[in-house]
Formats: C-alpha cells, sequence, structure tokens
C-alpha cells in the first residue's frame, strides 16, 4: 500500500498508547510504542546495576541494546536480552527513572536511528506514538498529531489505569512531574507547525479513536 505514517505525540495520561493502537488496528498498519523502547533502556540499565547520571555507560548501553519489541497492534510483547520485559517496564520503579534515560542525547540519537530504521522496514505503513515523532523522528508523516488532555483527565485515567489504588500525591507525581522532567527533552505540549491537535480531555475512548481517524482521512 501507499505510505502511510501516522506520528502521535502527546504527555502521559492522554490515552496516547491505547487510542493509537487501536487506530493502527483499523488502518491495518504496524504499530510502534516508542515509550517502550526508552523504558527496555531503562530496565537493563537498572538491571546491570548502572548509573543513570553516567551518561557515556548509559548511551553505550543503548547502543549495545539486544532488544526484541512487537510492532503489531494485535500483541504487546518487549524483550532484552531474551528476557521477556512486557510487564516490568511498566512497573513505577521504571516510570521514575525513565526521564533520567531519555534526557541522555546519545541515548535518544541511537533510539531514533532504530526508529526510523523500523519505520523504513515497515514500508513507511506505522503509527508511531511517542513525544517527539511528529517533531524529530517522522517529521515528514503523511499525518501528525498532537492528542492532549486536561490536568484533571490524565490524573483521572492513570488514577484507573494502575488500579484506583493510588493517592492524589502518587498520581500527581506519576502524571505531572515525568511530563515536567520530560518536557525538557521534547516540546510536546504545544502542538509544532502542521501538527493537528486533538484534546481529548471530554470525549470518550471510542470518540477520541474516531477524531483521530478524522484528521488521518482529511489529511491523506
Ligand atoms: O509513553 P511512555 O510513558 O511509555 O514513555 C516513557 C518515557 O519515555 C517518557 O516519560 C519519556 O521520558 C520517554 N520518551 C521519550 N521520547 C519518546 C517516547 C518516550 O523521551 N518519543
Amino acid at each position: 500500500g501507499r505510505p502511510l505514517v501516522v506520528a502521535i505525540d502527546g504527555p502521559s495520561g492522554s490515552g496516547k498508547s491505547s487510542v493509537s493502537k487501536e487506530v493502527a488496528r483499523r488502518l491495518r498498519v504496524a504499530y510502534l510504542d516508542t515509550g517502550a523502547m526508552y523504558r527496555a533502556v531503562t530496565w537493563d540499565c537498572l538491571d546491570r546495576g548502572l548509573d543513570l547520571t553516567d551518561s557515556a555507560l548509559v548511551e553505550a548501553a543503548a547502543r549495545a541494546l539486544d532488544l526484541e519489541l512487537s510492532t503489531s497492534a494485535d500483541h504487546e510483547s518487549v524483550a532484552v536480552r531474551g528476557h521477556d520485559v512486557t510487564a516490568e517496564i511498566r512497573e513505577p520503579r521504571i516510570s521514575q527513572s525513565v526521564s533520567a534515560v531519555a534526557t541522555n542525547l546519545g541515548v535518544r540519537n541511537e533510539l531514533i536511528r532504530r526508529q526510523r530504521a523500523l519505520i523504513a522496514v515497515h514500508g513507511r505503513r506505522m503509527v508511531v506514538e511517542g513525544r517527539d515523532i511528529t517533531t524529530v523522528v517522522a517529521r515528514d508523516a503523511e499525518v501528525r498529531l498532537l492528542l492532549t488532555a486536561s490536568e484533571e483527565a490524565r490524573m483521572r485515567r492513570r488514577g484507573i489505569q494502575l488500579g484506583g489504588t493510588q493517592t492524589a500525591e502518587d498520581l500527581h507525581q506519576q502524571v505531572i512531574e515525568r511530563d515536567l522532567k520530560d518536557s525538557t527533552v521534547a516540546s510536546f505540549s504545544q502542538a509544532a507547525d502542521g501538527v493537528y491537535t486533538v484534546d481529548s480531555s471530554d470525549l470518550d475512548f471510542e470518540e477520541t479513536v474516531e477524531a483521530v481517524l478524522a484528521v488521518v482521512h482529511a489529511a491523506v
């Protein structure tokens, strides 16, 4: 088929992952969760006992990373050096450390290179989601959009996702503070030129998927 790269950026709790996955399914294209790649590097560094502030060592770990990542929206799996880390990379200890790894420019260069290679391998038919996809990784995407949501909506969704046992303070730490740390690596809070914005604050899941698909169909 024709190239169809759909680049989706947004903060945590915007519903980005579940929406991106469903959009990929309906468009019948591949799906790439770039956040899972930053999480996998973080898992690898912690597993090796590396000091995350040692930027040369962390960069070297990213370059050497033996990563197997599913690019199908129907099947989630992430393996590092043969260990299935699909569930572990979602744990709070990873979420708390991932920004330290993601601010390492050597790590970013390596992962951006791998992400572009994966897009090419899939014949440029892929939904790619993250923080810097519309601005860096796939500036040339057929469709670029920013999925936003109010702080309140994001904290509510993340709370539900984590099972509703979190205190408001925990949630704030996990959602707002991580985005603050991440804002130094990529500017995803405002849409760059030519990037559409979908605000999901007042939309349910199906409405958000339909809003994204409407942008895709209007653009191609
Ligand atoms: O999307 P997710 O919350 O899984 O991303 C985990 C982390 O990976 C983010 O908090 C951010 O530090 C980093 N990330 C990034 N650039 C991307 C995707 C994720 O820096 N394109």
